[in-house]
Order: structure tokens, then sequence, then C-alpha cells
């Protein structure tokens, strides 16, 4: 079983990811993560992580331990892996390792911003999360500060903003629900509801698939 989840940033893609991989014993790839240690690397050699050359380099030369940086949550990696995100040389290099991970068994989530519509477009399941920018700030500003860093609202929502307008404009994978996702605005949910109904929305696919032999 493949579930994809995509969405905005901070629109409780990963919490949920990580419930439902939970739930039905499934693995689970955070692949944010992959752009922010491909940004952050470009950013630690001082380079521009628009910059082509640097951004492809450091994805075709990312290694799994990359993936262990503690820099990866911060917000300069945030916004860093949204602009290698939109390099098409750091997404092909990018693809392979993704696609591995959600085909070995037994089976995976992944969340991202282009799950349901390049990485695993067969997905059996595929979930798009959407939340106004304002409470996604809120929900981010909270999660900074739970971890003691610092966080003014304005500059979360506008970084978050900028984030949105490079991950959904750009030409190579944007950000966007695929056409057989199911689409749900987290804005009034808490995490407890957005799992409730993203489990009994699969638990529905699959007894509608099996009552047709699909
Ligand atoms: O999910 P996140 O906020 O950790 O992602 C960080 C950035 O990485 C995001 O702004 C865009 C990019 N990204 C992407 O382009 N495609 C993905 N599948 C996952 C993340």
């Amino acid at each position: 079983m493949i579930i994809a989840i995509d969405g905005p940033a901070a629109s409780g893609k990963g919490t949920l990811a990580r419930n439902l991989a939970k739930h039905f014993s499934l693995n689970y790839l955070d692949t944010g993560l992959i752009y922010r240690a491909v940004g952050a690397i470009v950013l630690e050699k001082g380079k521009d992580p628009s910059d082509p050359l640097s951004a492809t380099t450091a994805a075709q030369t990312l290694k799994n331990n990359d993936l262990d940086r503690d820099d990866l949550r911060s917000e300069a990696s945030a916004a860093a892996a949204s602009k290698v995100a939109a390099i098409p040389g750091v997404r092909a290099a990018l693809l392979a390792f993704q696609q591995h991970f959600a085909a070995s068994p037994p089976g995976a989530v992944l969340d991202g911003r282009d799950i349901g519509t390049v990485v695993c477009p067969k997905a059996d399941m595929k979930f798009f999360l959407l939340a106004s920018a304002e409470i996604r700030a809120r929900r981010r500003v909270k999660e900074l500060q739970d971890r003691g860093e610092e966080a003014i609202y304005a500059s979360v929502l506008s970084d978050l903003r900028a984030r949105d307008e490079r991950d959904s404009g750009r030409s190579t994978a944007p950000l966007k629900p695929a056409s057989d996702a199911f689409c749900l605005d987290t804005d009034s949910l808490n995490a407890e509801a957005v799992f409730k109904i993203a489990v009994e929305t699969i638990e529905e696919r699959f007894a509608s698939n099996k009552r047709s032999g699909s």
C-alpha cells in the first residue's frame, strides 16, 4: 500500500503521514527533508540555493546521513529547500530514491508536494491537505516556540506565503492536487480529526475496491 500526502507548508502533512504510517504499519518518508538537506548543504558551501549547478551537484551527491543533520528544521533550510526544489535537475536526481522507498515492502506513506502527481502517480490513496496561510503560520509559530525558538508571526506568515508561491508557481512538479486526490481543508480540524477522516476514507476506498474486485 502506498499513501501519498501533499499540501503546502504547515498544512499538517507530516503529522497525518506519521499517524497513518503507524496505524497501517507502513514505512514513512518526509520528502521535504530531502529537499531541506540539499538546501542546507548548498547554504553551508556558501552558494546560492537558486543556482542550478550548485543545487544539482548537492542533490546528486546527497548521502543518507545528510538527512540526519540537525539544521534541517530551521526556517533558513526551509527557504533554501523551496529554492532548490524549483530546479529540474535537483528533482530528477531525487526522484529514484523516493520511488524506490515507496516501492519497498511493506509499502509507505510519503508526504511532500508532488507525491500524488509525480513520485507515486499510482498511489493507492492520495490526500491533499489545505489550510489558510494564517492558520498555517499560527501552527508554525507554535511549533517553533515549542522547540524553544523565537518566532514572529508576521515574518513566519510572509515566509510561508513566499514558499507557497515558489512551490506552486514553479514549472517542474508544482504543488497541486492530483486529479484523484481526496482534498481536505484542515482549517477547523485538529490533527486527531484529520487522522480519523483519513483512516475512514482509506477504509471506505479499500472496502469499495474489494466489492468491485479491483
Ligand atoms: O515539506 P517541507 O516544508 O519540509 O518542504 C520544504 C520544501 O521542499 C518545500 O517548500 C518545497 C520542497 N519540496 C518539494 O518541492 N517537493 C516535495 N515532495 C517536498 C518538498
